[in-house]
């Protein structure tokens, strides 16, 4: 029996899919249909942006041998960047959930050309900077729409390293950078809470009070 792609996910609770839309690294090589793609990227289009201007523009890399290309590039791009942290991950006192975190991102890195969708997500630039803030609404919500249909997805953005060449290769102009690419496809493994810090320690009513940030943190210069 085929999917029932307009059925696929309705059912799913909001605050459910919120607490279990972890990054899926690990993806099947099976294909996703067109349909539903274009119905998590549909999703996408309902998020808010400025002055409602819709800045996004969706591209979906299902060819295998463009998908080759792109996986090539971000492996390279990847690679360089997740280096210092390997090396950190030797030692044994090195967190278990950041060197879990890694291996997965590294998996992905070196198996994204199986993943069967690469979709970009593309904006605009104001004053010659890319507006990328103005994507991550609706990149969060397409996150959750393949949560709510059962796709595996993650949200990267190695790729830039290659910007200029990749938006070339996808037909994006200098004037619609891509910002983030999201691997797609049915998942090996499940669903599940990702590890959080408790709300507890993040909210505070009316004044921030007696926060103990680790050194790292109180820079204002620290990476991501
Ligand atoms: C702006 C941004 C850029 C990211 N870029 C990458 C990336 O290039 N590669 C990657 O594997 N993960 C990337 N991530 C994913 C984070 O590493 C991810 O949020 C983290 O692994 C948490 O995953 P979890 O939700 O499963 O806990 C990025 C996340 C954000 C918000």
């Amino acid at each position: 029996m085929g999917l029932d792609i307009d059925a696929l996910g309705e059912d799913v609770g909001l605050f459910d899919a919120i607490r279990t839309c972890r990054h899926i690294r690990r993806l099947k090589p099976d294909p996703v249909p067109e349909a539903l793609v274009r119905k998590v990227c549909e999703a996408g289009t309902f998020a808010p942006s400025g002055g409602n201007r819709q800045p996004w523009l969706f591209v979906a890399v299902m060819d295998a041998e463009r998908r080759r290309f792109i996986a090539e590039r971000y492996r390279e791009a990847f690679m360089s960047y997740i280096e210092p942290a390997r090396q950190a991950a030797a030692a044994p006192d090195y967190p278990d959930a950041k060197r879990r975190n890694m291996k997965a991102a590294i998996y992905l890195a070196e198996h994204l050309h199986e993943a069967p969708v690469h979709l970009f997500i593309a904006g605009w630039k104001r004053r010659g900077e890319p507006q990328t803030q103005a994507l991550y609404p609706a990149i969060q919500n397409i996150l959750l729409a393949c949560r709510a249909v059962g796709l595996g997805a993650s949200l990267t953005s190695a790729h830039r390293a290659f910007g200029a060449e990749i938006d070339e290769f996808l037909g994006l102009s200098e004037a619609t950078p891509s910002c983030a690419l999201l691997p797609i496809g049915w998942p090996k493994g499940r669903y599940g809470r990702p590890p959080r810090a408790s709300i507890d320690e993040k909210l505070f009513f009316d004044r921030v009070e007696g926060l103990d940030l680790a050194p790292r943190e109180r820079r204002s210069d620290a990476p991501r």
